[in-house]
């Protein structure tokens, strides 16, 4: 997988990509979201627990740094926003969280890359207008191909609207 480069100009699009996306889960993925505040990690992640048929509404993990939750898959929702001293983190064992049936999703995983497993899937978020955000996504320490199974289910719904690097992420395909 080349880096791929997605446009979605509505939250509930965020979402529902991000709920396509991770019904292609397997367990054991890592998924590191970076990008500003309110460019959209929350609500990607949030669009992951409805696909993994998790049945709580999840919120920001910010102020505890790790969430879990069970659905099809136990996800853990971690967030380094204010994450000062790793090791508080990491000795604790973020590999014994990555269990076959369990996926990580990662908000600001870009301040302390270097400490995490790899292969991981990087997805930023940047914000292009009120409603506008771009997701790319690119393997990290991963052959380019590692993550396509999450990713070509979307291809199908978004193909008709597709140049080929540039998807956009329409009410078409709620
Ligand atoms: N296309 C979009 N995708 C995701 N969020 C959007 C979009 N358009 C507007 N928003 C708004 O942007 C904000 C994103 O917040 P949040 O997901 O908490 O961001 P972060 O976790 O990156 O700080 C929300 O208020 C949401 O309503
Ligand atoms: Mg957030």
């Amino acid at each position: 997988m080349a880096s791929r480069v997605y446009q979605s100009h509505s939250e509930s699009a965020t979402q529902t990509f991000a709920a396509r996306l991770a019904r292609r889960l397997r367990g054991g993925e890592i998924l590191g979201l970076v990008g500003p505040l309110g460019s959209g990690k929350t609500c990607f992640a949030k669009g992951i627990a409805r696909g993994l048929a998790i049945p709580q509404i999840i919120t920001s993990p910010s102020f505890v740094l790790l969430k879990s939750y069970q659905g099809r898959l136990t996800l853990h929702h971690v967030d380094f926003y204010r994450l000062e001293m790793p090791n508080d983190f990491f000795s604790i064992g973020m590999d014994e969280l990555l269990a076959p049936d369990a996926v990580i999703v990662i908000e600001w995983a870009d301040r302390f890359l270097p400490l995490l497993p790899k292969p991981l899937l990087l997805i930023s978020f940047e914000v292009l207008g009120r409603n506008d955000r771009q997701l790319s996504f690119e393997t990290h320490e991963a052959h380019p191909d590692h993550f396509n199974y999450l990713l070509q289910n979307l291809d199908i719904v978004t193909k008709r609207l597709a140049p080929d690097k540039q998807r956009t992420i329409s009410k078409d395909d709620l």
